[in-house]
């Protein structure tokens, strides 16, 4: 029988437990449901075989301690409670019990789910503030609005958005949504029903214009003054505009928001021939995403090698030439000096014909109010390992803070979706009074075509790489290290040995 035949396994008739060594799981079904028993020590546990992310198949994780880790994207579940103790997933995975007779373990029924709000004494306690309001609502905005309800606060919570869109996964405006093969209804991260059903207050289109720090409140542009018992700064980071002549021309784009991502799909029906200046991921993932849309696509970048700042020389031109295998023209060297109506010309005065441009040459943290509220601020607004800012009960997460990192020991600001996230359910407990450092090991990932890197530690500089595997065949794992030490390391088709690293990182921490 070929392999693809095999049916997975029948859990519920039993698994001998000599085939299922410790920290090892095995995928198989329960009646309908795809389910993996899992092992951890001499404990069995039987969860959803899929994350609640992007449908990552958990049997292919790593388990640490009592959690399933998933290899797409790192996402973390309690192996006890199924929950998402970790972003990207937000949601929790189905749990069955599980029960051992003699040498063989049997998968019975799925238990109930768990309540989306548990009760918790810091939650309603003294520590907790009378109200909470997020200003931002992306990923650490939301991220954090949803862990204060799970951890039980009862109190009012409120984001306040500038973004006319509700929070959404912003990832995906450069991939899938972009390239055509991502429905409109999966971009919000959550339905309006949720925002309801949470109690948690959603203002879009509402820029807060200031903070009073010393009498707790924040003024919407267009809006009544809020007063706040704890604020959580969550405002992300703005395209850098590029000041050249015709750079405010209607078929150029930048590309943050929804509104962005949905410009550029309007621009790219009628477009034959894009341009994009930057050749970092925004500008990478972009220029995939119009290929797949058949949309022949020129890349200008100063940088000798794509992506070379973050991953180095070997990624980089791997990456160069996947793209150029795709039909990508990479004018490298160039930066773009001036577009018209539909030509974009050069720094070496050649010029290229265009009817879409798109300026990906990076972000700056949106830091305006903080610095206008009086914080303090270090090429972002600076916060401390619990991620309070300078003034107590005001926090500040996502790609706007500088925390310090206890691995690299520097402090770090970083531009990932899955930090940013992690930050916010951090921050939020902090405003109950958890008194939980932020130590997690920064993660990010970036696709290309079908090729997908995952990147876990950060390295701003380093002084060696050691490459594992293939580069050129995309199946590696490349570590950048200072003075002998690991910061940081990158795989392809490598997930768990990206998990791996990641937990190894953490180990490492906890000895400091
Ligand atoms: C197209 C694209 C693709 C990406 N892909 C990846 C990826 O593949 N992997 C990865 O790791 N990272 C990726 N990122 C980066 C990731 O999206 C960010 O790191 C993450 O969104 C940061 O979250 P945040 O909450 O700090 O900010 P954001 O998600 O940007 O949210 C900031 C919010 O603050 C609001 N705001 C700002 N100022 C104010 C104000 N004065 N008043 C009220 N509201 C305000 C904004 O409107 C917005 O709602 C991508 C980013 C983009 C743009
Ligand atoms: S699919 Fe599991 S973390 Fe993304």
């Amino acid at each position: 029988m070929s392999e693809s035949n095999e049916q997975p396994p029948d859990l519920a008739s039993g698994v001998q437990v000599t085939t299922l060594a410790d920290g090892a799981m095995i995928a198989g079904r329960v009646g309908e449901d795809e389910v993996v028993l899992a092992r951890a020590g001499d404990e069995f546990f039987a969860v959803g075989a899929h994350c609640t992310h992007y449908h990552g198949p958990l049997a292919d994780g790593l388990i640490v301690g009592d959690t399933v880790r998933c290899p797409w994207h790192h996402a973390c579940f309690s192996l006890r409670t199924g929950e998402a103790v970790r972003a990207p997933a937000l949601d929790s995975i189905a749990c069955w019990r599980v029960e051992r007779n003699g040498d063989t373990v049997f998968v019975r029924e799925k238990l109930e789910p768990l309540p989306t709000s548990r009760p918790s004494p810091a939650a309603g306690g003294a520590a907790a503030p009378d109200s909470i309001v997020i200003v931002g609502g992306g990923a650490a905005g939301l991220a954090a609005a949803d862990m204060l309800r799970r951890e039980g606060y009862l109190g009012p919570v409120t984001i306040i958005s500038a973004d006319s869109a509700p929070p959404v996964d912003r990832p995906n405006l450069s991939k899938d949504y972009l390239a055509g093969t991502a429905q409109e209804d999966w971009i919000p991260l959550r339905s309006p029903e949720y925002y309801t059903d949470q109690g948690i207050e959603l203002l879009l289109d509402s820029p807060v214009a200031s903070i009073d720090a010393a009498g707790r409140r924040v003024q919407p542009a267009n809006g009544d003054t809020r007063p706040f018992g704890a604020l959580l700064l969550a405002t992300g980071a703005d395209p850098v505009h590029l000041s050249i002549p015709g750079g405010d021309n209607p078929h150029v784009h930048y590309l943050r928001t929804f509104a962005d991502s949905r410009a550029i799909v309007a621009g790219a029906g009628s477009a034959k021939q894009a341009v994009i200046a930057g050749a970092s991921f925004i500008g990478l993932e972009v220029a995939a995403s119009l290929r797949a849309r058949d949309i022949a696509v020129h890349v200008v970048a100063p940088d000798e090698v794509p992506l070379g700042r973050v991953m180095g020389p070997e990624i980089g031109a791997a990456i160069r030439k996947l793209h150029e295998e795709h039909g990508v023209v990479f004018h490298l060297g160039q930066t773009v000096a001036r577009v018209d109506d539909r030509a974009v010309t050069l720094s070496d005065r050649s010029t290229l014909l265009a009817d879409l441009v798109v300026l990906g040459v990076g972000v700056h943290p949106s830091t305006r109010l903080a610095e206008q509220a009086g914080l303090a601020m270090d090429r972002g607004i600076q916060v401390d390992e619990y991620l309070q800012t300078s003034a107590p009960g005001i926090y500040a997460a996502g790609d706007a803070a500088r925390w310090p990192d206890p691995h690299s020991g520097d402090r770090i600001r970083v531009e990932h979706w899955v930090v940013a996230e992690r930050m916010g359910q951090t921050a939020a407990k902090n405003m109950l009074g958890r008194r939980q450092r932020f130590d997690m090991v920064p993660f990010f990932w970036s696709q290309h075509y079908d090729i997908a890197i995952n990147y876990t530690g950060h390295a701003q500089s380093w002084d060696s790489v050691r490459v594992d595997g293939s580069v050129a065949a995309f199946d590696c794992a490349v570590t950048y290290m200072r003075g002998g030490r690991r910061l940081a390391v990158a795989t392809i088709s490598r997930d768990l040995e990206s998990l791996r690293a990641e937990a190894e990182m953490e180990g490492e921490i906890r000895k400091l």
